[in-house]
């Protein structure tokens, strides 16, 4: 396991996690991730953040072969979640560090993880700055990006955002730059990334672009800590693709999510999917018994509507749909148009509680839902239909069409 040298004496010494799909304890990694850490080597010299617990010992061995960590005169801690802190106190321990740099809220979330006491902690603002040599560092927040405790650090003089969990991607391989893997692949990643772990932060992300604009910071490196980094015309690719994500147009395209006892939803989904296609509007309709909530969100994120289908069950929701509820309206998505249909035996509530729902969410539902009892026939296969028809129509409107 070697180092990866990412600019003159800046060396990447994280751990790549080829294992875990589970990121966060809610998100789907498919590829597993990476848990990025940076030194740099000056007159002082300091690791930007750390792994998980359990890959001490992979970050160990990649650091060992560019300083002896006990050679460490700073830790910057970004962000004290615990993959990227998680073995904090061991290094603390290890290196005995002059200083450890964090946010204010970042001085809070290390209390709360940690033992603290005798750790010589220093709070940093934006707009504060340290030398460490021939290099400066500037540190800006960015509360709830992910946590309230994040920040990020930029070398001006190498030009270099270490950015934490922003424009990070789970990919977990041996390469380490965004230029070195399929477009698509890398697309597909950040896209997924951001619609499950950044999406409720949209605005954040827009104020944080422009305040990066205002700055007028000289970026050619962004260093993100789960997955690849970006370097010369990609980082301003990166930086157009965050402000898609966050401004969430409206698009052309829809996403039929459901789940079904005897199959009378999944047939009442076929219709509607029919006159979403006879507008034009191309859809993709997702099992919730097959596709992982995540990959929903990944993607609605190409999506303009979203129509959800799901029988009446003991007066409630199907428990995947109503998981794919609670999960999708966390993420606060923008923008979408709703729909809703199902199936029922006897009280038949599902139809009003997806609605309700889909208000909730603050998307237009042009069209009431369909309901049927037991199972669908020639009428509720064509009212079904009208409703894919009514959405594609609004949904166009939308999109200018
Ligand atoms: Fe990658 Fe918010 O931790």
């Amino acid at each position: 396991m070697k180092p990866v040298e990412i600019k003159k004496d800046i060396f990447w010494v994280g751990a790549v996690d080829y294992v875990s799909r589970d990121f966060h304890g809610y998100s789907l990694s498919p590829q597993g991730t990476t848990y990025n850490a940076y030194v740099v080597k000056d007159e002082k010299t300091v690791l930007f953040d750390n792994v998980k617990e359990g890959f001490l010992s992979t970050l160990l061995c990649r650091l060992s072969q560019v300083v002896e960590p006990e050679k460490i005169d700073y830790i910057v801690c970004n962000h004290l979640e615990p993959d990227h802190a998680g073995c904090l106190p061991e290094l603390i321990k290890l290196c005995k560090p002059e200083k450890i740099y964090c946010s204010p809220m970042g001085k809070r979330s290390m209390e709360a993880h940690f033992d603290i006491e005798g750790w010589p902690v220093e709070v940093v603002k934006t707009g504060d700055s340290i030398n460490i040599g021939s290099r400066d560092i500037h540190f800006v927040e960015t509360r709830m990006l992910h946590w309230p405790d994040s920040m990020v650090s930029y070398i001006p003089q190498d030009k270099l955002l270490i950015c934490n969990d922003a424009f990070g991607q789970n990919i977990a391989s041996t390469e380490r730059y965004a230029d070195e893997v399929d477009r698509a692949v890398l697309e597909h990643a950040m896209t997924e990334y951001y619609h499950n772990i950044v999406l409720p932060f949209s605005p954040i992300v827009i104020k944080t672009l422009d305040l990066i604009a205002e700055m007028k910071l000289d970026i050619d490196m962004l260093a993100p800590d789960h997955g690849l980094i970006f370097r010369g015309d990609d980082v301003q690719w990166c930086l157009n693709k965050y402000r898609e994500f966050a401004e969430q147009g409206w698009k052309k395209r829809a996403v039929i999510v459901y789940d079904t006892m005897w199959h009378s939803t999944e047939k009442m989904a076929y219709a509607v999917a029919s006159g979403l296609e006879s507008e034009g509007v191309p859809c993709r309709i997702m099992w919730l018994k097959s596709d992982h909530h995540s990959a929903v969100m990944t993607e609605l994120s190409r999506c303009g509507a979203v129509i959800f289908g799901s029988p009446t069950h003991n007066n409630g929701l199907l428990p995947n749909v109503a998981k794919m509820l609670t999960y999708m309206k966390g993420l606060r998505p923008q923008n979408k148009i709703g729909g809703a249909f199902g199936s029922f035996g006897w009280s038949g509530e599902c139809v009003k509680q997806l609605t309700e729902w889909i208000g909730d969410m603050g998307f237009e539902m042009p069209v009431e839902g369909v309901k049927v009892k037991h199972v669908p026939k020639h009428d509720t296969y064509q009212d079904c239909y009208n409703m894919g028809v009514e959405i594609a129509k609004a949904l166009k409107e939308k999109c200018g069409e």
